[in-house]
C-alpha cells in the first residue's frame, strides 16, 4: 500500500484543518524533543510533529521507543493548558483513550491500556505514550504539555530488537495508511479534550483497561509490593487493595500483571 506520510493528506482529512501546524519529517532524534525546540521558538498549540523513523525515540523511565522507518507512527503534539478542557494531568489518559479509539475497528482485535498507558493488541505492546510537560524556567509554570504517542504500525515481529520482541507487537491494521491512522487519532484526541466530562473520560478509559480486577506486583521506593488493581479514580490514579488488606493509590510509576515482575 502507497504509504508515504505526508502533511496534506493528514490535514485533508482531519475535522479542523486550520487548526494544526503540521511537521511532517523523514527522520528525526526524537519528535518530543525536536517539538520543545519548536515550543522554545514560539510554536502554538496543537503544533505536531511527526516522523517516519526516530534515532533516539524515548519512552517512560528512560527506556528507548524502538522506531524503525516506514513501519510506525511517531508524533508528538503540542498542547496548551489553557486551550483545553481536560486537566493536564489527565493528557496522558486522554491520548490512550484517543489511541484505543482509534485502533478499535481497525484491526482484529480490541485494545487495551495496561496502567498507565501501554497499549496492548494480542497481548503484546503495540502503543507507548509520553507526555512531557515544558517549563518556563522565568515563571516556573508549564505552559506546554508534549503529548507524545508512538504506535507500531507494521512492523514485524524479527526486526524488534531483543528483549523488545518478546513484549513488542504490530496494529497491521488492514486497508488504511499511517496518514488516516493520524487523522483519526488527531481527530479523536481533539474530541476528548474539547469535553470537559472528566468521569465520562476516565469511565471510558477503565473500559479499556487491562489491569482492572487483576493481581498485579510493582515496586515504589524500593520495596515490592502485589495487590488486585481496584479501580482508577477520577484523577487517573490506581487504586490497589495489597494483599495484607491495605490499600495504595499509585499516581505514577508501572505495574505488572501477575504476581512476578513480568512485564506484561
Ligand atoms: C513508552 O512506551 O514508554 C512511551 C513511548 C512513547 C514513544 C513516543 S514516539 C513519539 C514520541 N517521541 C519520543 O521520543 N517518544 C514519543
Amino acid at each position: 500500500m502507497h504509504d508515504i506520510l505526508s502533511a496534506k493528506k493528514i490535514l485533508s482529512l482531519v475535522e479542523k484543518q486550520d487548526f494544526y501546524n503540521l511537521v511532517v519529517l523523514d527522520t528525526v532524534n526524537s519528535t518530543n524533543s525536536y517539538i520543545k525546540e519548536l515550543a522554545a521558538s514560539g510554536a502554538s498549540h496543537a503544533t505536531t510533529v511527526i516522523a517516519d523513523s526516530q534515532t533516539n525515540g524515548r519512552g517512560r523511565l528512560g527506556r528507548e521507543f524502538f522506531s524503525p522507518g516506514g513501519t510506525g507512527i511517531y508524533m508528538s503534539i503540542l498542547t496548551d493548558p489553557s486551550k483545553i478542557k481536560i486537566p493536564v494531568s489527565h493528557l496522558t489518559i486522554a491520548a490512550g483513550v484517543a489511541a484505543c479509539r482509534t485502533l478499535t475497528g481497525i484491526c482484529d482485535a480490541s485494545p487495551s491500556i495496561k496502567w498507565v498507558n501501554d497499549i496492548f493488541l494480542h497481548d503484546k505492546k503495540v502503543c507507548g505514550i509520553l507526555a512531557e510537560s515544558v517549563v518556563n524556567a522565568k515563571t516556573n509554570t508549564f505552559p506546554y504539555t508534549i503529548v507524545g504517542i508512538g504506535i507500531n504500525v507494521s512492523t514485524s515481529a524479527e526486526i524488534f530488537p531483543g528483549k523488545l520482541s518478546e513484549i513488542a507487537g504490530s496494529v497491521f491494521p488492514a486497508n488504511i495508511t499511517r496518514n488516516e491512522i493520524i487523522a483519526k487519532l488527531l481527530n479523536e484526541f481533539d474530541n476528548i479534550c474539547s469535553n470537559a466530562e472528566i468521569k465520562n473520560l476516565v469511565d471510558e478509559y477503565k473500559k479499556y483497561s487491562r489491569v482492572l480486577g487483576k493481581k498485579i506486583s510493582f515496586t515504589k521506593n524500593g520495596k515490592a509490593f502485589s495487590g488486585t488493581a481496584k479501580d482508577i479514580n477520577l484523577d487517573g490514579n490506581l487504586v490497589v487493595s495489597l494483599e495484607d488488606g491495605q490499600e495504595m493509590i499509585l499516581s505514577s510509576g508501572e505495574v505488572s500483571l501477575g504476581s512476578s515482575n513480568f512485564l506484561s
